[in-house]
């Protein structure tokens, strides 16, 4: 049976995604630019932003520092780059990430779901893009999670601080069946879906042959 306080958790949850879907925000004295179909869409920050993050902030995010466990999940190597329009690269760029753990569970208060929860999951990871405005993650595949009537399709939360514009948005994941029912997914236009769908890449040097490699590229409408 559903209780009350339960009830409270979905509206403020369903509230927060509502709320700040679409939200863009620019550094302050820039002239205001208008979104357009060849960068990468924002999406909202969803209601499970980390309200204190973990001391370990790096980009690897399948262990603790100083602990020899390991995260739960499929191993996935997350490699790209932040472009500008003109597709140049946007070097020393912030590029944060956050995400649910294998079993869909976020590490935060109000993610009250009665699952499991993976502790030696970092849950947050953040980089600085190179010269080339690459950056590099290794995660795990985050699970689905239950959203008021539906599924959200396994995501990663990215915000963006370029030098002169900050994105926040999702990553999806390719041939995902539960793509086609995502609500906050399937409410893109199809161009801008491509533009937030990750690619499958092949394996890189020293990858463990089991783990998943994907690229994926954010375009900035300004860098
Ligand atoms: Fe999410």
């Amino acid at each position: 049976m559903r209780t009350n306080q339960q009830d409270i958790t979905r509206r403020k949850v369903l509230k927060a995604v509502l709320g700040l879907g679409g939200m863009v925000l620019r550094v302050p004295g820039l002239a205001a630019k208008t979104a357009n179909q060849r960068s990468t869409p924002p999406m909202t920050r969803g209601p499970f932003y980390p309200q204190i993050k973990p001391l370990d902030q790096d980009a690897d995010l399948t262990a603790l520092s100083g602990s020899r466990q390991h995260a739960q999940g499929q191993t996935v190597h997350l490699t790209g780059r932040i472009l500008d329009l003109d597709g140049k690269p946007v070097s020393g760029a912030r590029v944060a990430i956050w995400q649910a753990d294998a079993h869909g569970h976020y590490h935060h208060p109000n993610d009250r779901q009665p699952t499991a929860v993976d502790g030696n999951f970092q849950g947050f990871g953040v980089q600085t893009t190179d010269a080339q405005g690459r950056y590099r993650f290794k995660t795990i595949k985050p699970g689905a999670y239950p959203l008021m009537a539906g599924l959200r399709t396994p995501h990663i939360h990215f915000e963006i601080e370029g030098r002169n514009a900050r994105v926040v948005t999702q990553m999806f994941f390719p041939d995902e069946a539960l793509n086609a029912n995502d609500g906050l997914l399937q409410a893109l236009q199809p161009a801008q879906r491509e533009l937030v769908m990750a690619k499958r890449m092949p394996a890189i040097a020293g990858m463990d042959p089991r783990a998943t490699h994907l690229a994926w590229d954010i375009i900035l409408m300004s860098g």
